[in-house]
């Protein structure tokens, strides 16, 4: 029957065989499930050959970088470059208020990121790497090009991923796509497996774009991010303590680019406005609102309106997908 355990030998084999002895593997961490899986059991099979870079876009959340990187490094002993590109991406994002202009400008700039590490590994080894490692799922490549009426097979089109946003232009690099086959939650199984934190696996998806689609308006205006990023915790550690984080799809804070009237001890402020938002899902392609306790979203918004400087307001988003979508942008 199926296993796990035979699919892990399965790819590894493969893995083997696909690349060369001499030849070397790119891949680009996002710090989400599926690419770390990829790149672990890529690891597994060809060892150090494997070269792993995570891009801090300057649009993660609160220690993000520093708890991923923990992870890659501790945990796992993957082969990571951390490159720090925050000032790239958030001046290329100076001004920039349409979300699709957001997205588009951060995929160019990821692109553009990854090609520099691919020229400087090359000129470190004197060759260039041959092979990138993708964690693209079945469900990727059934959505551009559902098998016809069959079980699951190798035979498809590739829908480039939408968190890589394309390959390299001129490094002419083949793909491995070790998770090609698998769902979700055959991936965690496989992350498990391999030794991935659990609390890792199970985490919250987070889109490529970060934070961009989460502050509304323009991403660089004021504290926006830094607001953000502490409320966010705040409501996620707060969602975590009382036993929640695992029912829920996906939740997180949006930044509103509006101010409303206040009164903080003695002081009328003019502060700034910050929406909750937590659905359930099974897929991300339809989602219901999360109905927490009262008393839950009392302590949540207190503690933030307590703690985090420049918020007077918070307000929960309560639509299901459709009408709304699960982000704002
Ligand atoms: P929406 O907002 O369309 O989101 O209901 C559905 C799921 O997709 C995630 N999402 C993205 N993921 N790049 C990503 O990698 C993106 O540009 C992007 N936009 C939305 C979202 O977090 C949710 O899980």
């Amino acid at each position: 029957g199926w296993k796990i355990e035979n699919v892990l030998d399965e790819e590894i084999k493969v893995i083997n065989d696909t690349v060369g002895p001499e030849e070397h593997v790119i891949c680009a961490l996002s710090g989400g499930v599926d690419s770390t899986v990829a790149a672990t059991l890529v690891h597994k099979a060809i060892g150090d050959r494997l070269h792993c870079v995570f891009v801090d876009n300057g649009l993660l959340r609160y220690k993000e970088r520093e708890r991923v990187m923990e992870t890659f490094e501790s945990d796992l002993h993957l082969p990571v470059t951390c490159v720090d590109a925050s000032n790239e991406f958030l001046s290329k994002l100076k001004g920039v208020v349409d979300p699709e202009m957001k997205r588009k400008i951060i995929g160019k700039e990821f692109i553009s990121i990854f090609d520099a590490f691919a020229h400087e590994l090359e000129q470190k080894m004197g060759k260039k790497p041959a092979y990138l490692v993708q964690g693209t799922l079945y469900p990727d490549v059934i959505e551009s090009c559902p098998p016809p009426g069959s079980g699951r097979n190798h035979s498809h089109t590739i829908k480039s991923h939408h968190n890589v946003g394309g390959l390299p232009k001129d490094m002419k690099l083949k793909l491995i796509e070790p998770l090609k086959l698998l769902f979700k939650d055959e991936v965690r199984q496989l992350g498990r497996l391999l030794s991935v934190p659990d609390a890792f696996l199970k985490r919250h998806p987070f889109p490529g774009p970060g934070l961009a689609v989460r502050v509304l308006g323009d991403v660089t205006e004021g504290n926006a991010l830094d607001i953000l990023r502490q409320v966010d915790e705040i409501f996620i550690q707060s969602i975590k303590d009382a036993g929640l984080y695992d029912s829920i799809w996906q939740a997180f804070a949006v930044f509103l680019p509006v101010r409303s009237v206040g009164v903080q001890g003695d002081q009328r402020t003019h502060s700034h406005v910050v929406a909750l938002r937590a659905v359930t899902s099974q897929d991300g392609m339809t989602a219901d609102w999360y109905y927490f306790e009262h008393k839950f979203l009392d302590d949540v918004a207190r503690k933030i309106c307590n703690r985090v400087r420049g918020v007077n307001r918070i307000v929960q988003d309560i639509t299901s997908k459709p009408p709304s979508t699960i982000e704002w942008e």
